[in-house]
């Protein structure tokens, strides 16, 4: 913005635009909105039940007829949708749960549907949460060192994705970080029927102290090494995003997403002026809202001020969809 010299104190005052309430809301930019939260859910196995995670004070694993009920909850409330994580009966080496007609995800899935049809149902695409390893895809044994095989892997993401898309997903969210993974999906949901099924692709996703929380509510923990091989290093160029953006749009992405939200919106921002009309989201993560709730508990933070202060951030930030644990707070907060 070019100096404007002739806009000098005291014939500006800055003030004036913040003295008065009304004036305040009327030269407000950001404005939060349900229809641009989404919520994340948890799904495990049973009738009636409820689990509630620790370390994410106001959530917990939910068995399908509970995650009816969110459902429900969700769509009363106006948000943008819920995105569901599943959490199998079993794990095993290829997360098969994951892509089983009767699979927690795909009976979360019916469930949310059946309650709220209008309801927008997203999920999560990878295999953290349904390997006995706990890591996003296949491992490779040829390697010698605890690797996942991203192409291996991409083959069963497509059939992951198709199996959510026929339980009745009305977007795809893939979050694994494999190269190539969106090419892969977007394919297979052609294939099989889907092609007017979207992709919100994790496009921008750092391996992140935040997702420590999820981690106890998905039991997605790896039993051995770190994701550092495949999500995106905190402290590399930040244009690398730029790339990862790039490529997921050339294999078909519809919506980009960065996550964590709170630490990189520099990279929000980025993404959101590197590529006008492309809808951005951005993931405020676990961490992001256990420490708020944490802080709150000992009376240091006013949650519903912070919270909302965050959210405004990451709009402000140049996400258009936020997905937040406070989706249906803010909802309240805000009506
Ligand atoms: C992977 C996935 C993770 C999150 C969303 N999808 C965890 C991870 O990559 O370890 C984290 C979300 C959060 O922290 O709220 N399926």
């Amino acid at each position: 913005m070019p100096f404007d010299a002739s806009a000098h104190f005291p014939t500006t005052r800055l003030r004036r635009l913040r003295y008065d309430p009304a004036v305040r809301r009327l030269v407000r930019e950001t404005q939060l909105s349900p229809a641009d939260m989404i919520l994340p859910l948890f799904v495990r196995p049973g009738q009636g039940e409820r689990r509630e995670i620790s370390s994410m004070p106001g959530h917990a694993q939910l068995s399908p007829d509970l995650i009816a009920n969110e459902a429900e909850a969700a769509a009363s409330l106006g948000l943008g949708g819920v995105i569901l994580f599943g959490i199998p009966p079993r794990k095993d080496s290829v997360g098969s749960d994951s892509y089983a007609d009767e699979g927690i995800i795909q009976q979360g899935i019916r469930a949310a549907k059946a309650a709220a049809p209008e309801l927008l149902c997203i999920t999560d695409v990878c295999f953290c949460e349904y390997t006995d390893h706990g890591h996003c895809g296949v491992l490779d044994d040829a390697t010698g060192r605890l690797d996942v095989n991203n192409d291996a892997t991409l083959e069963l993401l497509a059939k992951q994705a198709v199996s959510h898309a026929r339980a009745g997903a009305d977007m795809i969210a893939p979050s694994g970080m494999m190269d190539g993974m969106v090419g892969a999906i977007r394919r297979g949901l052609d294939t099989a029927g889907f092609a007017h099924v979207p992709i919100m692709s994790y496009a921008a996703k750092y391996a992140s102290a935040f997702y420590g929380p999820f981690r106890d509510a998905a039991e997605s923990t790896p039993q051995a090494g770190d994701r550092r091989g495949y999500q995106m290093d905190a402290a590399a160029a930040a244009d690398q995003a730029i790339r990862e953006v790039q490529l997921d749009l050339a294999e078909g992405a519809d919506i980009v997403m960065v996550k964590p939200a709170l630490a990189y919106l520099d990279v929000i921002s980025r993404v959101r002026a590197a590529f006008p009309g492309v809808p951005v989201a951005a993931y405020n993560v676990s961490g992001e809202y256990s420490m708020v709730k944490a802080a709150a508990a000992n009376g240091w933070l006013d949650e519903r001020a912070v919270a909302l202060e965050v959210l405004t951030s990451i709009k402000r930030a140049g996400a258009g969809i936020v997905l937040t644990y406070w989706a249906k707070d803010a909802a309240k907060w805000l009506a």
